[in-house]
């Protein structure tokens, strides 16, 4: 649905974008991932046929940006990372215009708002100002947006940025509800934890060239040889940390204001285990989850070579 040869854009001496290789299946949602400046917005300008590239190829559902744009807009839903909203309009009447921009007729223009509006949460504001949404709400505003003309590929540039914890995971749903749609979506963020368990491949670029990429299970093993968990119990900690200690796939298990830091064997990524330990213990499981690997942590482990 989307591919890219040697995908490259050039500003004065600066790679913008250098020599990407992309591939996305249909119903892939694929995790574009980089720190500020690393060249995400300028590649999903480019698949947007909003950006020329210095050279190289990208084909979205099979046609080029380079002869069939119109097609490609035709097929896409973009939403970019800031997009502006017009004063005095209601959420509907912001909809309903861009409905018509999309050509889709009156009888069925309402129906479709009210319809985009249900999926992404927003129809208790319908007819509230544009204005007066949160940013949360503003973020899923242009998501509904661009689902108005039923696209199959949607470019979603940092659709979770600015937004506070809560409004994250309701952006995150809304990405698993549109992958249950069977869209292909290419999704960026600046944050690796936060799209790993939303996509099934994701991309690291660095100062516009892809350091690594592929099947999430595959990346993240990549970036982080040993997988470590925080766990919490409702009482009860040593005797769990007896128990993970004592399991094969753990490698060894620290302790941090009554948190377990359990760091498990390399290669070893599935950790379903753990509840199922404790629980045949009678321990009562509080807590359980991945402890969040930062970009930065990430890039130092693959600049110093360990991926070799
Ligand atoms: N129009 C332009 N002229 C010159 N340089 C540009 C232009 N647009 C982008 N760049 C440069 O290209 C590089 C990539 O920018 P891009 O916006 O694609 O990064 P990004 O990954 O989206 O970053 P962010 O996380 O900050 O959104 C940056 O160094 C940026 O300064
Ligand atoms: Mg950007």
């Amino acid at each position: 649905m989307i591919e890219t040869h040697d995908l490259t854009k050039v500003y004065g001496d600066l790679y913008a974008v250098n020599r990407v290789n992309l591939k996305l299946e249909k119903g892939d949602v694929f995790g574009f991932i980089g720190p500020n400046g690393a060249g995400k917005t300028t590649t999903m300008r480019i698949l947007a046929t909003l950006l020329n590239p210095t050279f190289g190829e990208a084909y979205v559902c099979g046609y080029s940006i380079y002869t069939n744009p119109r097609e490609i807009r035709r097929l896409i839903g973009f939403m970019p990372d800031f997009f502006g909203v017009y004063d005095d309009m209601t959420v509907m009447e912001y909809l309903e215009f861009f409905a018509a921009a999309y050509r889709i007729r009156p009888p069925k223009r309402r129906k479709i708002c009210e319809e985009v509006l249900e999926l992404v949460d927003l129809a208790f504001k319908r007819d509230a100002l544009v204005t007066s949404l949160s940013r949360g709400m503003t973020q899923r505003l242009g998501l509904a947006r661009v689902l108005l003309h039923d696209p199959q590929v949607l470019l979603l540039d940092e659709p979770a940025s600015g937004l506070d914890p809560r409004a994250r995971i309701e952006i995150r749903s809304l990405l698993k509800e549109l992958r249950n749609m069977g869209k292909t979506i290419l999704v960026s963020s600046h944050i690796l934890p936060e799209l790993a368990d939303i996509c099934n491949k994701i991309g690291i670029i660095e100062r516009g060239e892809m350091l690594v990429q592929g099947d999430v299970k595959e990346v993240m093993a990549k970036v982080r040889r040993n997988v470590v968990l925080q766990v919490a119990v409702a009482d009860g900690t040593d005797r769990a940390a007896k128990l993970l200690e004592d399991h094969p796939d753990v490698e060894s298990v620290g302790e941090k204001d009554g948190v377990l830091e359990v760091t498990l064997r390399e290669g070893i990524v599935d950790y379903t285990f753990i509840p199922a330990l404790l629980l045949e213990n009678g321990l009562k499981l509080r807590m359980l989850r991945e402890q969040e690997i930062s970009l930065e942590t990430a890039f130092l482990k693959l600049t110093k070579g360990a991926l070799q």
